[in-house]
């Protein structure tokens, strides 16, 4: 896992390297077993445009989800994080996540938008050799861009406008999967007073 922390209007991170070549070898016999389970959507927005385009499932069993959320289990939170960005601290009361399978092939991409969780991480991953361009990541109120990477991701506050540019693909690559997968976890602070003791319990670790 090789960190890079940015520290702009607001802190975000990159890790390159995110997954083990074991874990690889987990997530990607599920990733394609989802070929053909897309679901297609062209979102509008409120002006009536296509904010995105591209193929999504919204999906909270899959195996790769044992293998994800590593980020939060390192040996020292706080000198890997807190000491970056005094408000890495949020991420130990994120205790709940849901999360978003997107799958972009030819003339695909994501608008500007924001989420509503409190913390968002994008896992970007492809078949190598790589068949496309584009299909970049944007923190759009910085003017911040991280280049598509296999096995990279981006953390970042949700409140902040992101997007995808659109992935161009040669004609003999299309719809055969080998366009650009990402992952998003939403993370999000629990509100159910049931969850404050596990909270408490693992405050120490980022002090
Ligand atoms: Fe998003």
């Amino acid at each position: 896992m090789d960190y890079r922390f940015y520290k702009k209007q607001f802190s975000y991170f990159t890790i390159d390297n995110y997954f083990t070549k074991e874990e690889l070898d987990t997530i990607w016999p599920e990733l394609e077993s989802y070929q053909g389970k897309f679901q297609n959507e062209a979102a509008m927005n409120r002006s009536g445009s296509v904010s995105a385009k591209g193929q999504f499932i919204h999906n909270d069993h899959l195996v790769y989800n044992n293998v994800s959320n590593k980020l939060f289990k390192v040996e020292n939170p706080y000198e890997t994080y807190v000491k970056q960005d005094i408000h890495f601290k949020w991420m130990r009361n994120l205790l709940y996540s849901t999360r978003l399978l997107n799958y972009y092939d030819d003339e695909d991409f994501y608008d500007t938008h924001t989420d509503f969780s409190v913390y968002t991480m994008v896992v970007m991953l492809c078949k190598e050799p790589k068949r496309f361009v584009g299909g970049d990541f944007h923190l759009t109120d910085i003017n911040e861009k991280i280049e598509f990477k296999n096995n990279r991701i981006v953390f970042f506050p949700s409140f902040a406008g992101h997007k995808v540019d659109t992935v161009k693909m040669n004609s003999k690559d299309r719809n055969k999967g080998l366009g650009r997968y990402s992952i998003t976890h939403f993370f999000y602070i629990p509100l159910d007073e049931e969850e404050l003791p596990i909270l408490k319990q693992q405050a120490n670790r980022w002090k």
